[in-house]
């Protein structure tokens, strides 16, 4: 076949011609909105770095998942700063810490809101490392994964539906199975970020969360930006250890790291993608520039990410997409 037989363009001469072959549809039910809770705000603070994302006290957490939720996004992750920070990070585990708290008002508020957790340390660790660290700035892989399992504990016995292990330790999604199934929350689900990069594109996260590490920085645990094979493995080992869903972060970068994992022969699990706070900032800045259009943008960079075979994504976005998909 060719021209002037076929005609591609035959497909692409109406809006309703275009609607009836898009090949790639978002869904508001594709999404998992992220909110960002706080010890040291009392009443919603703008994220500077961020435009039109908050860090919200406890109080006006479950006002502000239900929101989401009733623009028919499925759920939240939740992210959280607490006003104590030490070496091990010891606020995580706290029964009524940041999380624990969010979590049980979020779930007596509205049960039905998927309400998952992100489960690390470097929030609630004085230098910002997601996990402990050895005399010689080395960080402790094995203690590590054992306060991770307990944080996970915690935040399931407050009510979370998931928990989502960020810190790239190894042999942690292992370690959050095995303890969930021992306190008697076998139902929890557990969402790995098992191909996590060590991105630039969390820098307006990290402003958010107060999370830069104090020295160094994450390269000798996240991924090597350079790498694809080696994400394989990683989600590969996740599934292994019992993760119910893999994700990839960032996702606009790593869109071949999203197809490639979509592809892997076994792989019977969702795949998630996180487009992170650096993929928001850019478009959000960009078009408070008047450089781009933000609806346009934003929604070519979801379906961008939906096309290379995510399943759910995890964006800032998502309250946007709701009223975009809306209209
Ligand atoms: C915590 C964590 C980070 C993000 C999610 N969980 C930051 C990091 O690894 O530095 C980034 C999210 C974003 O940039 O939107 N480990």
């Amino acid at each position: 076949m060719s021209f002037p037989n076929d005609r591609p363009q035959r497909l692409r001469r109406s809006e309703a011609m275009r609607r009836l072959t898009t090949e790639t549809r978002l869904s508001i039910s594709d999404f998992i909105y992220p909110v960002f809770v706080s010890e040291v705000v009392d009443k919603p603070e703008p994220i500077t770095s961020m435009p039109g994302i908050f860090n919200y006290p406890v109080a006006e957490t479950a006002r502000e998942a239900d929101r989401a939720f009733k623009l028919g996004i499925p759920g939240v992750i939740l992210f959280g700063t607490p006003s104590n920070k030490d070496a091990t990070g010891s606020a995580s585990l706290k029964k009524d810490g940041i999380i624990q708290r969010a979590v049980s008002e979020i779930k007596s508020f509205n049960s039905d809101i998927l309400v998952i957790t992100d489960v690390c340390l470097c929030e609630y660790t004085d230098h910002g490392h997601c996990g402990v660290v050895k005399n010689n700035n080395v960080i402790d892989n094995d203690a590590t994964i054992d306060l991770l399992a307990r944080q996970a504990v915690s935040h399931a016995e407050a009510g979370a539906d998931m928990v989502a292990p960020s810190d790239m330790m190894d042999g942690r999604v292992a370690a959050i199975r095995d303890a969930l199934d021992k306190s008697s929350s076998e139902e929890v689900a557990i969402m790995a970020y098992a191909a996590k990069y060590c991105s630039a594109f969390y820098g307006p996260f990290r402003e958010a969360a107060g999370s830069t590490p104090q020295f160094g920085d994450r390269a000798s645990y996240q991924m090597n930006p350079a790498n694809s094979r080696e994400a394989l493995k990683e989600i590969a080992l996740d599934v292994d250890e019992g993760a119910d869903i893999v994700m990839v972060k960032p996702a606009l970068s790593y869109l071949d790291v999203i197809a490639n994992a979509k592809a892997m022969p076994d792989l019977n699990v969702p795949v998630a993608a996180y487009n992170v706070s650096g993929e928001y900032s850019m478009v959000k800045l960009a078009a408070e520039r008047g450089i781009v259009d933000e609806r346009r943008l934003a929604l070519e960079i979801l379906t961008s990410i939906k096309r290379a075979g995510a399943d759910i994504i995890i964006s800032y976005h998502a309250p946007d997409v709701a009223r975009w998909l809306a209209d």
